[in-house]
């Protein structure tokens, strides 16, 4: 199939890699002119395991290519990948800017048949709306798809080419059989391409992310009442996870999640719940546990040093929340 991907980033580039390498035809687009520029010698923005090596067989082998040139990408595609970055609002809420920049400048450029598939985690009724801003556009209905990622970075390959689960979320059929075609190669080994609702996808994303952070902020209090009441946490934490109704990952106490996703999708979870009258009181609790997680790592150290040095004054600053 020929596949433009917009926004070559983590997600983009690493989607656009592995399509190319089950023998699609991609064209991955970035507005950043010094990345693409990279790109086509051979110089890879981010470091994963593996990524250079994919890019650079199906780069030489002609099915990736690398371009600032939007609409010459969009005009041949049959399915276009959104993969732009997400960033959060001042009130936590996703900011959409780059993603509907993109949307409105490849309107006048789609083909009929091409399918718009959205890779950027976007709040609940974003696929709607790029739908209706494409009607607006083109004066017809656009096919689209909302397909989140779900790929951690460094071992962001292996997730890709080998999923626990593909989520895909479309309006018709015809759409759904396309995705499933696309992602047949990398579901040999019987893993699921759940079919839903574009709004049940957008969600799926959100929530799975809040579920894991929720985990980390469950452990983490664990962990203080333990240190408190005399308890191991690494014990109790063994002690739970042998229950397979519990199980083991992502129950590691330490300083708390960060990264690029985990403290921006709560928060754009609890935004959406406050926007339809839904006080996200797990979400908000999770975020808040979170954040005082870096204070107790901050007195920790402060602790240990004063121990180390005593006499010294010792301060610890910096630990910022959002930061990884
Ligand atoms: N990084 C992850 O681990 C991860 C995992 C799953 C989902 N996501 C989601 O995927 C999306 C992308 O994340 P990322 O980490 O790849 O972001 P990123 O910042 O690494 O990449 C985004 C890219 O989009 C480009 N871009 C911005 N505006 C553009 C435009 N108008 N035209 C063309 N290109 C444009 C930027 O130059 C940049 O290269 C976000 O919604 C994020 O939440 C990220």
């Amino acid at each position: 199939m020929k596949i433009a991907v917009i926004g070559t980033g983590y997600v983009g580039l690493v989607t656009g890699a592995c399509f190319a390498d089950s023998g699609n035809d991609v064209t991955c687009v970035d507005i950043d002119q010094e990345k693409i520029a990279g790109l086509r010698q051979g110089k890879i923005p981010i470091y994963e395991p593996g990524l250079s090596e994919l890019v650079l067989k199906n780069a030489a082998a002609g099915r990736l290519h690398f371009t600032t040139d939007l609409a010459a990408s969009v005009e041949p595609a049959e399915l276009v990948f959104l993969a732009v970055g997400t960033p959060p609002a001042a009130d936590g809420s996703a900011d959409l800017t780059a993603l509907f920049a993109v949307v409105d400048t490849m309107a006048p450029h789609l083909q009929s048949y091409a399918v718009i598939v959205t890779k950027s985690t976007v709040p609940v009724g974003t696929n709607a709306q790029i739908a209706a801003r494409l009607k607006v556009q083109t004066g017809r209905d656009c096919d689209i798809a909302s397909n989140p990622e779900f790929l951690k970075e460094g071992a962001a390959i292996d997730d890709f080419m080998r999923p626990d689960r593909v989520v895909v979320g479309v309006r018709r059929a015809a759409v759904a059989d396309v995705m499933q075609r696309l992602y047949a190669p990398f579901l040999r080994t019987e893993h699921p391409l759940l079919i839903m609702s574009p709004e049940s996808a957008e969600l799926t994303k959100y929530v799975a992310n809040a579920m894991l952070s929720t985990k980390i902020s469950f452990i983490n209090e664990m962990a203080n009442l333990c240190e408190r009441m005399g308890g191991d946490i690494n014990d109790v934490r063994r002690g739970i996870g042998h229950d397979t109704r519990i199980g083991f990952s992502f129950l590691f106490p330490g300083v708390g999640y960060g990264g690029s996703c985990f403290p921006k999708d709560v928060r754009a979870l609890a935004a959406m719940a406050r926007a339809c009258g839904v006080t996200p009181r797990m979400l908000e609790a999770v975020d808040q546990t979170n954040q005082a997680q870096k204070q107790v790592l901050a007195e920790r150290i402060e602790q240990h040093f004063a121990a180390a040095l005593p006499g010294r004054t010792i301060a610890v600053w910096g630990i910022d929340p959002m930061a990884e």
